[in-house]
Formats: structure tokens, sequence, C-alpha cells
């Protein structure tokens, strides 16, 4: 996430130093080769912005060889992974803790010493309320001087950073001073002059609020549609997930965001500040119970797909070969934190099949490496070969490439075999599937068994 800020900084005509502590990352980077950028991170479009921006961009994994540039730097964004320590949902400061800390012992070497240049720390991870208060702890504890703290919340989507970066609908920027917005208005000049972004100027706790609010509602919906509307169009007859869609999303209170069905909503930050969003306000003895309701709808719904082959078709996956298309959190990114395809590993590894043959387009690796204690999982490049003898083929990321596969299934899947749609890749063809001889469970729709055509 630091990256594509840094990058579309550098874009919008600062210089930029980026500075992080895992060493291959930084090569990869500083090599400008696209291929080892995106190896690093994948995201659309970062690599081609990279290069394009090289003449603004330094590279380091040595904060020392830094300490002549802060001389003149007006702000340092802080973009640390902030994950949780458990799942109390209390979060894990101590990255961020020991970057403020290791920043502290450089920024008083500023100027030599005099620290005559002032400059802005910007906190831009998820935090909890009032971490701003805490970096400045830090900093006054290690006799940093004339500096300010504040906070940029990042409301980019994975998959969509660069574009969402380019071109956000909002920016918050959260200080107590106005010298300190006014640093933001300089590096925001693109945006806060736009007519198509919300530039918001509040103070840094209420941006940290907005952040894990906005998200909550987000993860919010996202379940509601998922266990409520999904669970409804499975339950009843002649209910037709995408007619009820349409029907939904046309009353402008609804709109359409988050309208679609999924095994399960991913990724590093819904589930994460929802919990961490939980664990605070517990603390406040404040009521929690929708946020919570909300989590456990999520792992319902992938709890409940991954169930309904042994419910409705009395399936044993005992010496099942299973295959898994998908393996990303979720379409555009090479990150599995969170995936629903984890997810279904870690069900089927307890239920004895034969083997787990996993697909993805630029996820493989990453899923490769999370399992690799787990001798069922094997990655496959080619999708046809993942496909042939299967009995079980599961549709877990919504790849736009898995709508067109009915053809590659019709020449390679055995009849008979069951495929679990768990993003309703396929659900313009259901009927075609049936009809071709597969039993069909897709997120949203009751089950959908084989038919067979007397010729
Ligand atoms: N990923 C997203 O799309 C996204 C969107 C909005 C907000 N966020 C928030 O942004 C924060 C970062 O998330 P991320 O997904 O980019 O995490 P990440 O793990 O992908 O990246 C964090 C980087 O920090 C580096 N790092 C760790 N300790 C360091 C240290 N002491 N000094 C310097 N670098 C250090 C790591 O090497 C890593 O490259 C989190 O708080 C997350 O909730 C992420």
């Amino acid at each position: 996430m630091g990256a594509c800020s840094a990058v579309v900084s550098a874009d919008s005509g600062h210089d930029i130093i980026i500075y992080d502590i895992d060493q291959a990352r930084i090569e990869n980077f500083a090599s400008l080769d696209k291929e080892k950028i995106e190896e690093s991170l994948y995201e659309y479009g970062l690599a081609d912005l990279v290069v394009k921006n090289k003449s603004r961009l330094k590279f380091t994994s040595d904060l020392e060889e830094i300490i002549k540039d802060l001389d003149n730097v007006q702000a340092i964004f802080m973009c640390l992974p902030t994950p949780e320590k458990d799942e109390s949902g209390e979060t894990d400061l101590s990255y961020y803790e020991k970057a403020v800390n290791d920043l502290a012992r450089i920024l008083v070497k500023r100027n030599e010493g005099a620290q005559s240049q002032y400059v802005l720390i910007v906190n831009k991870s998820t935090v909890p309320l009032g971490m701003s208060s805490r970096a400045q702890e830090i900093l006054d504890s290690h006799g940093v001087k004339n500096y300010g703290v504040g906070s940029n919340p990042e409301f980019l989507v994975e998959g969509k950073a660069i574009e969402g970066s380019t071109r956000p609908s909002r920016v918050v920027v959260g200080a107590w001073q106005e010298k300190d917005f006014a640093i933001f208005r300089e590096i925001y000049k693109r945006f806060c002059e736009s007519p198509n972004t919300s530039y918001l100027e509040v103070n840094p706790v209420e941006a940290e609020a907005g952040k894990l609010l906005a998200n909550f509602i987000l993860f919010n919906r996202l379940s509601a549609c998922f266990d409520v509307v999904g669970r409804t169009c499975e339950k009843f007859d002649h209910l037709h997930f995408e007619n009820i869609r349409r029907i939904l999303i046309s009353d402008n209170r609804i709109g359409n965001w988050g309208f679609y069905d999924s095994l399960f909503a991913g990724g590093s930050c819904f589930i994460k500040d929802a919990r961490s969003l939980s664990f605070q306000l517990k603390e406040k003895n404040a009521n929690v119970d929708i946020l919570n309701d909300t989590l456990s709808a999520n792992e319902r719904q992938l709890a409940n797909f991954m169930q309904r082959p042994e419910q409705e078709l009395k399936l044993d996956w005992q010496n099942k070969k299973v295959g898994i298309l998908g393996l990303a959190f979720k379409r555009d990114t090479n990150d599995i934190r969170n995936s629903g395809a984890i997810g279904a590993v870690k069900f089927l590894s307890q239920k004895n099949v034969a083997e787990i043959r996993a697909y993805d387009p630029i996820a493989g690796d990453n899923f490769q490496k999370y399992f690799s204690d787990n001798e069922l999982v094997k990655i496959y490049t080619d999708r046809k070969t993942l496909i042939k003898d299967l009995d079980v083929l599961i549709i877990a990321t919504d790849w736009p490439e898995f709508r067109e596969l009915v053809q590659e299934i019709e020449e390679n899947l055995p009849t008979g075999a069951l495929i679990m749609d768990g993003r309703r890749m396929l659900q313009a063809q259901y009927e075609k599937l049936n009809k071709a001889g597969y039993d069909i469970i897709a997120v949203g729709s009751s089950l959908k068994k084989s038919i067979s055509v007397v010729n």
C-alpha cells in the first residue's frame, strides 16, 4: 500500500524516498524491472508508474543512508503493517512502534542535530484511535523536535490501487495545526483542487475513526448480502440471484456496491479492521453485537458453502480429487491473505481428500509458500491439466477469465463431477452445465442437479 501511494506521489511531481526493511523488495523495485517489481507486489499499473517516475524515486533499506536527505524532507508517511495480535482484535503495534523508534533515532540527527527542518510525521496505516498521540510520545522520548503528527488513512482498494490513488473519490487528512494542513495541501495539490475528489480536513483521531468505520460499513454490507440475500436465494425455489440483485440495486438508496455473492470476504483489511473496532469499543464498555455478527455472517458463508455437498448431495469427500480455481482473495491481486481458497483448503484437509489442485493466474507462488507444509496442495499452471479427472471443481476467486470456462469444463471435466461456484462466475451457464452432466452448488442458488438429456 505504501509503495502505491509513494509512486503516485512521485507521479504528482514530488521527490520520494522509499525505505523498507525488506531488502529483497527494495532491490526488486530499484531494479526497475517490471517482472521483479510485480514479483514483490502485483498491483495493476504499479510497475509502469515506477519506471515512468524513476527520476523522482529513491529506494533504500538502509536508514543511515538517508539522514542527509532528511534536511529537505517535509513529510514522512508511515505505511507499516498493523496486523492483529490474535482473534481478540487487539492490534499488534510492534512493527509500527519499531519503525517510529527507528525513525526518531535518525530524525534527531537532522541538520547535524539542529533539527531546523520542520517535518510532518503522517500515519497512513490503519490504526487504533489515538495512534498519533502514541507516535508523538515515542518521538518526544527520543528528543525529536520541530515536528508535527498527522493522519492520512488509506482508502484504496487492492487490485485498483493505482487507479484509486490517481483518481481518489476522497482524500482525508487529519492534523492539529494549520501548518500541518498546509503541508498536506501542498502534497495533495492535485486533489484538493479537483472537483472530482472530496478533500476532507479533520483531526487525526477523526481520520483514524473514519477509516475503521468506513471499512466496517462496507464489510457489513457484504456480509448482509452474502448471508441474507444469498441465503434467501439458496433456500427458496424460483429465485434467481441476478434477478433479485437487479430489483434491489435499482433502488438508489441501496445502490450497487458490493451486490454480488461470494464464498467469503477476505483480504487484509475488512476482517482485521472490524475485529479491531470491536476490541476498541469493548474496552469502552460499548455493545459490539453488530460488529461480531458481521464477522460471523462472513465465516458462516464459507462454512455453509463447503458443507453443502455433504448436506445436499451426501457427498463423501474421502479420496476425492478436488480442484480450486482462484487463490487470491479477489481478482487483480496476488494477495492471498484471508482468501476463500485458504478456507477451502483448510476444510478439505480435514476431510481426507486425495489431492487438492490449485490454480491462479498470479497468486500461485504465494499460495504454495503459505501451504508449503501441506502435501495435499499442488499448484498447477495449466487449468486443463488441473481439471482433468477431478471429482469436484471449486471456483473461489472472481477472475474474469473464469467466466469463459464452460467449454474447457465440458472438454476436460468428467461427467458427473460437482462444480462449486463460490463467485457465481458461471451463473449464465448453469443450465447448460447441468445438461452436460454436472451438478452445481453455487453461492446464492439452490442445488442444481445434472439433467440427463435423452436424444
Ligand atoms: N493493502 C491495502 O490495500 C490497504 C488498504 C488500506 C489500508 N491498508 C493498511 O495499510 C497498512 C499496511 O498494509 P499493507 O497491506 O501495505 O502491508 P504490507 O505488509 O504489504 O506492507 C508493509 C511493509 O512494511 C514493511 N515494514 C515492516 N516493518 C518495517 C519497519 N520497521 N521499517 C520499514 N518498513 C517496515 C514491510 O517490509 C512491508 O514491505 C495496514 O495498516 C493496512 O491495514 C492497507
